[in-house]
């Protein structure tokens, strides 16, 4: 396991040497790499830049076996080409690593993630698709850079609608019965449709009578108080949502733990304290019975100052109440540094006096940061929030369902001699791939259109074009026989060999700089740059018929590494790499 240097991280400390500064060094269409700091250290020392560049260059070691050629441009750049020997010697040592030479943390932290949080009795819709997938990607990346990371499922499975469910349940006890043989995904969509029924007909009884609306509204204080009947109806709601959840998350190759399911419930216990502590440091105020917490920038329409409300007059606890117990409980008690919340951007306010109350209550310190990371809507072709014509919100397996569908057609047309069932199998990794690539290569905040003939298209930047361009990678080293990856740093790289292993050489940066600032789609922004560039490599750079068999090993080494970075990239944003497709 050895961390391996960048191209780029040995350059700029061989011209820091030279200069003296930091050279602030950057990828460049011109060379390979441009320099711009000569210009910033001229005028500090009030020199001429173009004369110190030239010092600089003069500086550098001659003959040196990283640098092959500076040159002195505009006001006074430095334009650096690296040689082809360092390239494949660097790439060498990623090869040689099993992490490609991702260095693991020196002191890595511990970070809760709040993500994937449907809720209890409901369906899951195209809401819960963001969160679920930026959510695990994140996961997936921290860990992999050696973070702790404590998964937490923030599932809505308490209030006050638990109240008509269960006193419904109480008096009709079969409701929610199970049927002879359920299993998998049937399971969950039987879960579900239960529930849904259950739902409707309690809501129907709910309207008409009175009375049953009086035995409700005594559930939810029992439900409250802790009355083990209640509880017991209560967790049975609970049980069979999970069994609804996980076929889903099963479909959306999703891996949910039942340990980091820690819903609104789990906190119950901490409430009451929670709200004793704000009012007694004063952070909060009873106001019209409410407690509340007061801030000097959030205001309504009116002018109004709009509280947080912590505890309702009613005695009751919202969702601010269950929030600002789970951070304490998330710094408290599980030690984290690092709290993010993978959540609709409509919530952006609700967090921000949730995490400046914490604040004020000491409870966030300045050791650790609570971060919101909102996502934008999913939109329809129309430019309006996705929602079925007669206007309801999509049901989230409904999606699944049709990529899936819409990938087995492309499998279809495009591999002839795959049988129904690789066809099958195929199509779930490509449709669910497609959902996720199309969701993570959207920049967080922004909203985008939902549009699966787009997300599953074999052209342009979507996760087709990346699992062909693995696939077809995987099968020229299939083809290759005895004719084993070898890097031979003595041969020249033609461009696109360079271009190739140039990008090569930058996962590790992309990496460091996606988990700095918790945005995947640069990743994913990578990946597609590189299967680019290998589609390049592959129409100009013979492999299998390379003029010389050095030249076909080396060939052969620089797709291997690129199947291996293209795989594991994609892994880390929870994509599949088939082998053949
Ligand atoms: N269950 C909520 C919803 O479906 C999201 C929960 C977000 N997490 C949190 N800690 N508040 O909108």
């Amino acid at each position: 396991m050895a961390s391996v240097n960048s191209l780029s991280a040995s350059i700029q400390q061989r011209v820091a040497d030279a200069l003296g500064a930091d050279p602030l060094l950057r990828r460049s269409d011109r060379a390979d790499f441009q320099a711009n700091g000569v210009l910033g250290l001229a005028k500090r020392n009030k020199q001429n830049p173009r004369e110190l560049a030239a010092q600089v260059v003069e500086a550098l070691p001659a003959g040196d076996e990283l640098i092959a050629a500076v040159e002195v441009s505009g006001p006074g750049f430095l334009n650096i080409t690296v040689s082809d020997a360092a390239i494949t010697r660097t790439l060498a040592a990623r090869a040689a690593d099993g992490r490609l030479g991702v260095p693991v943390k020196p002191e890595p932290g511990t970070t809760v993630i709040d993500y994937a949080q449907p809720n209890v009795a409901k369906e899951m819709h195209v809401g819960h698709l963001r969160s679920s997938v930026i959510g695990d990607a994140l996961v997936k990346i921290l860990e992999f850079e050696g973070e702790t990371v404590i998964r937490r499922h923030h599932i809505g499975d308490w209030g006050t609608q638990f109240g008509m469910l269960i006193q419904y349940l109480v008096e009709h006890p079969h409701e929610l019965d199970h049927g002879a043989s359920e299993a998998g995904e049937e399971a969950g969509e039987a879960s579900m449709s239960r529930l849904n029924r259950l739902y409707k007909a309690s809501r129907t009884v709910f309207d008409s009578d009175e009375e049953f609306k009086t035995r409700s509204r005594k559930r939810v204080v029992d439900l409250q108080a802790g009355d083990p009947e209640t509880l017991a109806m209560w967790q049975r709601f609970v049980d069979e949502s999970k069994i609804y959840f996980n076929s889903v998350y099963d479909k959306l190759d999703i891996e949910i733990r039942d340990e980091d399911v820690v819903g609104e419930s789990g906190y119950n216990d901490m409430l009451v304290e929670t709200c004793k502590l704000l009012e007694e440091s004063g952070v909060a105020v009873r106001s019209n019975g409410a407690l509340c917490v007061f801030f000097d920038d959030v205001k309504g329409k009116d002018g109004e100052p709009v509280p947080l409300i912590v505890q309702k007059a009613d005695g009751g606890f919202g969702y601010a109440a269950t929030d600002l117990s789970a951070i304490r409980d998330r710094t408290a008690d599980l030690h984290a540094d690092t709290l993010l919340y993978v959540v609709d951007s409509r919530q952006a306010l609700h967090f921000k006096m949730v995490f400046e109350t914490a604040k004020r209550a000491g409870w966030l310190t300045d050791e650790v940061t609570a971060l919101h990371i909102p996502f934008g809507t999913l939109l329809g072709k129309d430019g309006k929030p996705y929602k079925t014509r007669s206007g309801e919100t999509f049901r989230l397996v409904d999606l699944l369902d049709e990529a899936v569908e819409r990938a087995a057609t492309v499998i279809r047309e495009k591999s002839s001699e795959l049988t129904d069932e690789e066809v099958a199998d195929r199509a779930k990794e490509v449709g669910i791939g497609a959902i996720k690539y199309a969701d993570l290569s959207t920049s967080l905040g922004r909203d985008y259109v939902f549009d699966l003939d787009r997300m599953v298209s074999l052209n342009g930047d979507t996760s087709v074009y990346l699992q062909y361009a693995y696939a077809r990678n995987r099968s020229i080293l299939r083809k290759a026989g005895d004719a084993k990856p070898v890097a031979h740093p003595e041969l020249p790289l033609a461009p696109a060999e360079r271009a190739l292993g140039l990008l090569l050489d930058e996962f590790a940066e992309t990496l460091a700089g996606v988990s700095e600032t918790y945005e995947p789609h640069k990743l994913a922004s990578y990946l597609y740059a590189l299967a680019s560039a290998y589609t390049t490599f592959f129409d100009q750079c013979p492999v299998l018929k390379a003029e010389t068999p050095e030249l076909r090993e080396n060939r052969l080494f620089l797709c291997d590494l690129t199947a291996r970075t293209l795989r594991q990239g994609m892994a880390l944003l929870g994509i599949r790499t088939p082998e053949r497709l």
